[in-house]
């Protein structure tokens, strides 16, 4: 939530933050600003609206200068005005700062210091940090952050300039991401790492309670107290231009249509010869994973969903119990962790904020934590005894689409995995189940070509304000995940179901009005049901719409409209099944005018709890 790029070198400031901020909109898109320091002045634009927007009401050309911060927000302390978008300063204009978390104490903090005499401009917790740092500031604006933040209780990742050292950029971070980039003669702080592919692929993430202060040419980190740390940069090997549209109108249809090389990325490597290879990956020795008898599954939002179908493919095949829980739930209950128990933290961005505090309080339970994460080094990953990559590249549209997919891969590896070491299944069983995995990223490529039918689809949508998804089984948390979709990004109320628990409840809603997706793709399970299902839904009158197994005729004299994915296992059918879904949610949002990349009110990384 809320966004960062902060510069210094010798480009011009603010060209380059205007153009690295918007990688980054997707944190926050309520208003925008930027500082420079130029000729010992504090130069700063900023307002309301999206970051173009904001860019077509400020003067860009006024902001000169060779180092300066700049934010995108997500409101949280303070309404959406001019006033509270960041850049904020200190009562004399000299020191400049942004900010991302929240600062849990400021309103003690405001009363102090206006006590003191500061003059405050904005109703922002964030404002009371420039202020701090003006009351310690004594010509050395390192130290006088440092005993700012010692005052501060909650979450930042700072950014601060001032008027009086402009040779240096200082940065901060607890519990709120931040990153700096090495350049040559230049570096740059940010929120995540697209941002700033273009200008560098050196990367050192700062921890909590670390401090860094940039030059143009040298980056020192500290800890809080001022002692020094050696940290050596990480190089990350993401394309830059995996964070560009590439011709597309939007990065979430640029991403749903990445999905055969995100899979085929996650898969490299890893099925070797009719086996799978995750001992790179996994630092758990096989007898401590023979040990497990128990897992449980922590994630939000679409993580939450992969988690889900993680359970069903782990108690199918490799026979371990599984139980999914909201990370934002796990640690207000007391969770029963013993021994055998192995917590599996699911994160796209790695840096979830009620996930992060989730695996803490598993390892605090004394938990082995295993983490499926596509962000490499971000906190989550760094917090766990053990990371499994997914390499989806870099996920920029809100709403999680070929992060999802990898995902759904990660724990089919991870399940066959297991089931290998477990010997639930046989080898042949395996090397079957593999077989077909690798198909996959051919299969969903067919599928994406053949779209047309999605966007008639797309167009019955247009009027209604309501909206149900219904799938058993696997395909039950892909009805879930269909419905957070559109709702996410078409603002359609949409609610997924078991398609049982339908007659409990949902089917009171349905008439004439109400499209009903049908997950209904061919398995020995529950097939016949949903057929019936579908029944009881024409009935009543409501709009069919089913995803079906190719070549099936059945659904399709019963449905009004179908979509046919090609055949693989049931167990697989999940990871095809998202894929029209995610489709339908694109083009209805964008059938109704509205941008699906900046959803309103909703942020990608989840920084606050
Ligand atoms: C936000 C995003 C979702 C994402 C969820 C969990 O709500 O908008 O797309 O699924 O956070 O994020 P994570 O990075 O932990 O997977």
């Amino acid at each position: 939530m809320c966004g960062i790029i902060g510069y210094i070198g010798n480009r011009k400031a603010a060209p380059l933050m205007v153009e690295a901020l918007k990688r980054l909109e997707y944190r926050g898109y309520d208003s925008a600003g930027f500082c420079t320091i130029n000729n010992n002045r504090t130069l700063i634009e900023k307002d309301v609206g999206k970051i173009n927007e904001v860019e077509n009401k400020i003067n860009l050309n006024a902001l000169n200068g060779n180092v300066g911060i700049s934010h995108c927000r997500w409101a949280t302390h303070g309404n959406v005005t001019k006033e509270n978008a960041h850049p904020h300063t200190d009562c004399n204009e000299k020191i400049s700062i942004v900010h991302n978390g929240i600062i849990e104490n400021f309103s003690q903090l405001k009363e102090m210091l206006i006590k003191k005499g500061h003059k405050f401009r904005s109703s922002t917790d964030t404002e009371v940090v420039a202020h701090l740092i003006e009351e310690y500031y004594k010509n050395n604006i390192e130290e006088a952050t440092r005993k700012a933040l010692q005052h501060l209780e909650g979450s930042y990742a700072l950014g601060v300039i001032s008027v009086e050292e402009p040779d240096k950029l200082i940065a901060a971070r607890n519990e709120s991401p931040l990153i700096i980039g090495i350049g040559k003669g230049e570096n740059f702080i940010a929120s995540d790492v697209p941002a700033i592919l273009k200008y560098t692929d050196k990367i050192i993430y700062l921890e909590n309670n670390q401090m860094a202060v940039l030059e143009k040419n040298n980056v020192s980190i500290t800890d809080i107290n001022g002692n020094k740390m050696e940290k050596e940069p990480v190089k990350i090997d993401w394309n830059s231009e995996l964070a560009e549209k590439s011709g597309y109108e939007h990065f979430m249809l640029k991403e749903i249509h990445e999905q055969p090389r995100a899979i085929a990325e996650t898969l490299n490597g890893r099925t070797e010869n009719g086996s799978i290879n995750l001992k790179e990956d996994i630092v758990f020795s096989d007898e401590e994973l023979l040990k497990v008898s128990r897992i449980i599954i922590v994630a939000c939002g679409t993580s939450w969903h992969a988690a889900l179908v993680g359970e069903f493919m782990l108690e199918e095949l490799a026979k371990i119990p599984v139980e999914v829980e909201y990370a934002s739930e796990f640690r207000y209950r007391n969770p029963i962790i013993d021994e055998g128990t192995l917590v599996i933290a699911i994160s796209q961005s790695g840096e979830t904020a009620d996930t992060l505090a989730a695996i803490r309080e598993a390892k605090r339970r004394n938990a082995k934590v295993l983490s499926i994460v596509n962000a490499k080094g971000s906190s989550i990953a760094r917090e766990s005894d053990s990371v499994l990559y997914t390499y989806a590249g870099p996920e920029i549209g809100v709403a999680s689409t070929k992060a999802f997919t990898s995902q759904l891969v990660v724990l089919y590896l991870f399940t066959l995995y297991a089931s290998n070491l477990r010997k639930s299944l046989s080898n042949e069983k395996i090397k079957e189940l593999i077989e077909k995995l690798r198909k996959l990223p051919l299969q969903m490529e067919a599928l994406l070509h053949n779209d047309a039918k999605i966007r008639e689809i797309a167009n019955i949508y247009l009027s209604k304000q309501n909206a149900l998804f219904l799938g058993r089984g696997i395909n039950f948390p892909i009805a879930l995940e269909g419905a957070l979709k559109l709702k996410e990004v078409s603002y359609i109320h949409a609610e997924g179901y078991p398609a049982a628990e339908m007659k409990h409840g949902p089917i009171a809603l349905i008439d004439k009005n109400m499209p009903v997706v049908f997950l209904a793709t061919k398995d020995i399970y529950t097939y016949k049901k949903i057929l019936g299902n579908i029944q009881e839904v024409k009935a009543r009158n409501g709009i069919v719409i089913a995803i079906v197994t190719e070549g099936d005729e059945e659904a399709k004299k019963l449905a009004d409209y179908v979509v046919p994915i090609p055949k693989t296992l049931y167990i697989l059918s999940s990871i095809l099944a998202a894929v029209p879904l995610q489709l339908l949610a694109y083009y209805v949002a964008v059938n109704r005018g509205l941008d699906p990349d900046k959803p309103r009110n909703l942020s990608k990384s989840v920084t606050v709890e």
